[in-house]
């Protein structure tokens, strides 16, 4: 039996405009992992899934639209091994639905699962590739950015790539009036070239510590991004402003953790959330979590991923990172958990 795993993400900064071609830096969770194992099963069999913690399973032949099925079909496809007589068993310790990108999770531990049966070793940015396009099939215009720290396990500044579809402005309304909207669009794709995401790893100048508190609340990303995406082509401008905010203090965000100013990184956080909110994507549950961790001691606090449930992470010291976990938990959060950056 082989079994290959891949980690949770977080969102540091820079969610939601992301997918319009800011800037966003993310976190790989170490601790928190999806799991695949592989096993031989009888020749002629096929190849089997099994997501245990939902109590399902499927054969891939008869099911090959599902994303699961899509996804470990295009990775054999890829490793020159169409026919496969398996039974890959899929696990995850991540929450769903909470912005810890669980679905990006899955997807690489199956694609690197497949891959260590196969005796390939697949690069990042393959692995990546292959699961991006599996992400494309749960919200339509994902920026690439949880298949891309998952796969990299590392910290990242990433920006989205221009072969990449992101949203349009056609998108909803074809027959929308043209003036100022598309021009939107046009004039940021010409502001730069690059086609492929730009990936580059984070320097972190002092370790920081991050507490994650779970609002409990289960939020299919493609809702509030779709929601986003129809309030940017009814107000194109004033997104568009909202969405620079966010990637300026991202840039900023950047280099706070070069020099290990948590201070200001901190204040970068509580900015990027009043952005959020403004965007429409904060909910009450976060907001009383994200203000029990201010009130608490944390140095910043904001909500992580898509938003209108999951997750919120707070910046805290070893100082201040009692007194945040059980204000955290006071307010209701289902669970804290704590990763350090370094
Ligand atoms: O799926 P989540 O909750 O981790 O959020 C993904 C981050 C977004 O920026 C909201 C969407 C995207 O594709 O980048």
């Amino acid at each position: 039996m082989t079994t290959a795993s891949a980690p949770a993400k977080l969102i540091l900064c820079g969610e939601h405009a992301v997918v319009y071609g800011r800037p966003a830096i993310a976190l790989p969770l170490a601790d928190l992992r999806a799991f695949a194992s592989v096993e031989p099963a009888a020749p002629g069999a096929g190849l089997r899934l099994v997501a245990a913690d939902l109590g399902s399973a499927w054969d891939v032949a008869a099911n090959p639209e599902r994303p699961l099925s899509e996804l470990a079909l295009a990775t054999l496809a890829y490793l020159g091994r169409p026919t496969a007589d398996l039974t890959l068993t899929l696990r995850s310790a991540i929450p769903i639905a909470s912005g810890m990108g669980s679905g990006a999770a899955l997807g690489t531990a199956l694609a690197r699962a497949l891959a260590d049966w196969a005796g390939v070793a697949l690069a990042p940015a393959q692995l990546s590739k292959l699961v991006y396009a599996s992400e494309r099939r749960y919200h339509g215009t994902p920026s690439g950015i949880d298949n891309t720290v998952v796969a990299f396990e590392q910290a990242i500044w990433f920006e989205r790539g221009l072969d990449d579809r992101r949203p349009t402005t056609d998108d909803r309304a074809a027959s929308a009036s043209p003036s100022g909207r598309s021009s939107v669009v046009r004039r940021r794709s010409s502001a730069t070239h690059r086609s492929s995401p730009l990936i580059e790893p984070i320097a972190i100048g002092a370790p920081l510590t991050l507490l994650v508190g779970d609002t409990g609340v289960r939020s299919a990303t493609m809702l509030p991004v779709g929601a986003v995406r129809e309030r940017w082509q009814a107000e194109p401008a004033v997104y568009e402003a909202r969405f620079d905010a966010i990637g300026a203090l991202v840039a900023q965000a950047r280099v706070a953790l070069a020099t290990g100013d948590s201070a200001l990184l901190g204040r970068l956080l509580d900015s990027n959330q009043r952005l959020l909110e403004q965007l429409g994507v904060s909910s009450p549950e976060l907001e009383r979590l994200v203000a029990a961790a201010r009130a608490a001691g944390a140095l910043g606090a904001k909500l992580s991923g898509a938003g209108w449930g999951g997750v919120m992470l707070a910046l805290v010291t070893p100082q201040t990172r009692p007194a945040v976990e059980a204000a955290l938990r006071a307010a209701g959060a289902t669970q804290v958990l704590a990763t350090t950056v370094s």
